[in-house]
């Protein structure tokens, strides 16, 4: 497979002098195994994140349909897992990387998964509002950034909607816990493994849903 196969747009961005960065994991979701290309621009490249696997092994099955979210999708493991699990919902593969996205609709179409949209975060409709939301969460982009972007998008869950991050212990998933519990969201912090921590947030009559 060729870097022009998937980014016709950007056939060299992040390859040295044409040669591919390319390779294929599988994923193992339930009895299906899937196959996500990885790349050179897009975030865990060499494999996919030990986070990640961790979430899709620890979150609980979507419900069967409503509208999904994978915020930060990179190259769409999670947009890949609730596609499959899910096949009536429609998943919104979202990220501020325009390779990311790419990416992601690629491996969508190679794994013919057709109710996964990618888009990037400035094209979402206003009104749009997501019954489920998981990710792992680009915790680098420092603190008061990441919880910029997490009141945003958590803000845009139905009132029964839930979202289910992952978060590696080392870089704050008991503080933002603590965080988002002030700002009115109910968090259980769930599974704990290979120094990851998965915390489920529900909205409560206390938080911001107006999605402004
Ligand atoms: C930790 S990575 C997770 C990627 C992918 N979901 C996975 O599990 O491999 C976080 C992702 O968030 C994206 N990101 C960073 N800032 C963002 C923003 N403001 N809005 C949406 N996505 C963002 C990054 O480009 C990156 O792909």
């Amino acid at each position: 497979m060729s870097d022009e196969q998937y980014f016709t747009n950007q056939p060299r961005t992040g390859s040295t002098a044409g040669t591919s960065k390319q390779k294929t994991a599988k994923l193992q979701v339930d009895s299906e195994t899937l196959h996500v290309v990885l790349d050179s621009g897009v975030f865990a490249r060499k494999g996919i994140d030990a986070g990640t696997m961790v979430l899709i092994d620890a979150a609980a099955r979507p419900p069967a349909k409503g509208n999904f979210l994978d915020l930060g999708c990179g190259s769409g493991a999670i947009a890949l897992t609730l596609a499959t699990r899910a096949p009536k919902a429609t998943v919104y593969a979202v990220d501020v990387n325009e390779r990311a996205i790419a990416l992601t609709a690629a491996n969508a179409k190679l794994n013919k998964l057709r109710n996964i949209t990618t888009i990037l975060p400035t094209s979402i409709p206003q009104d749009l509002r997501f019954d489920l939301i998981w990710s792992n969460p680009p915790i680098r982009i420092g603190k008061s950034e990441l919880h910029a972007l997490l009141q945003m998008w958590l803000s845009k869950l139905t009132p029964s909607g839930e979202a289910w991050l992952v978060v590696n212990r080392n870089l704050g998933s008991d503080s933002l816990a603590v965080w988002l519990t002030s700002i009115g969201y109910q968090v259980d912090r769930l599974v704990s493994k290979q120094g990851y921590r998965v915390l489920r947030v529900r909205p409560t009559r206390g938080a911001d849903q107006s999605a402004s």
